[in-house]
Parts: structure tokens; sequence; C-alpha cells
């Protein structure tokens, strides 16, 4: 039964939004240090922790991580990874972050990690993160970011504004800047890092390829999705003169630390 609209495009996520080598190593080390927990062995819950694509590295290395996820699909190719070489037996659950199957304040960590994204009652999703988290805890928002001037951004407006025009627009909510708001208001302190930078090349064909392949645009129907694609193609070859036009930018990982404890409190 299909429940979540990731399990469409599960066995295509990894292929068109693998992170380069290194970078899911380098997001680990980073949320271990910019979160300093004092325990020796963290207990970590991944919320929509999809393919494994940001988990896997802890699974590696031996962490105590927890991954859910809503989508058997996702989950699938998450458990699929256990066959690499690199070996690690990730612990995972098949469950709704807004309704997690946890008692509450037994994880020291909470990632949420590109889950927001259209999803309507994220409260729900916000308060059960922080219904599980220990008072002493950090819960970390994580997304990759791309410059705002680079092929992707300016690919990404230009399909909203030709999707409003055929009156289809995806469910475009972009929750993020509401979460961060309402998470650095409850907070007792937050903080930014930069987990990861890297270089990629980026053409407009591979936005399409990729864009087509995204769960929320692959669930539109399928006139508008071609009629829209078709759209941006031509408004792409004529901006960046080819389809094929290769564009290097400079990608980073950020992530957004909240913690609810005030340092005077803690024992
Ligand atoms: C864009 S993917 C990101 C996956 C992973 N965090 C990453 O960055 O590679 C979003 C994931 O969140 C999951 N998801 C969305 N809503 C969810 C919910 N309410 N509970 C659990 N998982 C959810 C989806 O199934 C999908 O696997």
């Amino acid at each position: 039964m299909l429940i979540s609209a990731f399990d469409r495009v599960a066995h295509n996520f990894d292929k068109y939004r693998r992170l380069p080598h290194g970078v899911p190593e380098a997001i680990r080390s980073a949320v271990f240090d910019a979160t300093k927990i004092a325990s020796s062995h963290p207990r970590l819950l991944d919320i929509g922790c999809g393919t494994g694509r940001i988990g896997w590295p802890f699974v590696v290395a031996g962490d105590d991580y927890v991954g859910v996820d809503l989508s058997a699909g996702m989950l699938g190719e998450f458990a699929h990874r256990a066959a690499a070489p690199d070996g690690g037996s990730p612990r995972l659950v098949m469950a709704d972050g807004r309704q997690l199957p946890f008692a509450d304040s037994v994880f020291d960590l909470v990632l949420l990690i590109h889950v927001f994204g259209g999803l309507g009652d994220w409260r729900r999703l916000g308060s059960e993160a922080r219904r599980v988290l220990r008072l002493s805890g950090s819960l970390i928002l994580g997304r990759i970011a791309p410059p705002a001037d680079g092929i992707d951004a300016r690919m990404k407006r230009q399909l909203a504004s030709i999707l409003e025009t055929l009156r289809a627009e995806p469910d475009k909510t972009d929750t993020r800047s509401d979460v961060e708001g309402t998470l650095a208001a409850e907070a007792a302190a937050s903080s930014r890092v930069i987990g990861a930078t890297w270089t990629c090349e980026r053409t407009p064909r591979g936005f399409i390829e990729r864009h087509r392949n995204g769960a929320r645009f692959s669930a539109l129907p399928a006139p508008i999705k071609e009629d829209a694609l078709r759209e941006l193609a031509s408004w792409a070859a004529a901006t960046f003169g080819s389809l094929d036009a290769s564009f290097t930018e400079s990608h980073q990982f950020e992530l957004q630390i909240f913690k609810f404890q005030n340092t005077m409190d803690r024992p």
C-alpha cells in the first residue's frame, strides 16, 4: 500500500541526491562536534531518515542510532545498504514522526534533515521530536544550502513561476522558516554551523532530471509535469545557452542546533 509520496521515488533517491564521498561522514563529525553531548555513547534519533544518505555513517561507526521514516520504500533502500562491504546493521522503525513510538526523554540527539518540505502539520512533528529528546539533548535541523544565485536555485524559481501560471503548483509550502523561528523562540540556545562544503557540477538538464524524480513534483498529473518541464527546458536553453551548460557550484550542509535546557539549569 502506498502511504508516502516518497515510496514512488525511493528507488531513485540516491541516484539523484547522493552526497559526494566524505560529505555524510563530515556531517556526522559536525553533529558531534557542535552538540558536545556529555554522554560517551549518545542515543540518536533521525526522523525522516530516508535512504540513510545522512544516517549511514552513524550506523557504520556503531553509534546508538535509530532511523524513523514513514516510507517503507525509503526504509527499504536504507536497509539495503547493510549488504555493502562497510557493513553495519541499521535500527530502523517505520513510523510517523508526528506520533513516535518512543517514551519521553530517551534520545540525546534528534536529527530532522530535509523532512519538513510540504508537511502541513509540522508542529506535531516538532513537538514529538522535543518530547522524545532529553532535556540536556540537542535538536538538529539540517539542510543542503546551494548558492542563492546558482543553477538549481534559478531553475527552481523559474519552475515555481511556470507552475503558478499553469495554476498547478505542487504543495510548495515552505515550512522551514516557520520551523526555525518556532524552535528558536522556544530554545534556550541555538546556533548555526556549516557541517560540510563541497563543489559540484550543475547543469540545467541535471536539475530537470532530478526534479522529475522528486517526491512532490512527481505526484502532479502527468500532462502538467510534462508541460512544465518542457517550458522550463526551453527557458533554460535560452538563458544558459544549452541544457548541458555546466557550472561549478559550492554547496554547503547547514546545521541548526537547538538546546532547550538553560546551561544554568544543568546539574
Ligand atoms: C527529502 S527526504 C530526506 C531523507 C533524509 N533525511 C536525507 O536527508 O537524506 C524526506 C524523508 O522524510 C520522510 N518523512 C516525511 N514525512 C514524515 C513523517 N511524518 N514521519 C516520518 N518520516 C517522514 C519521507 O518519507 C522521506 O524519506
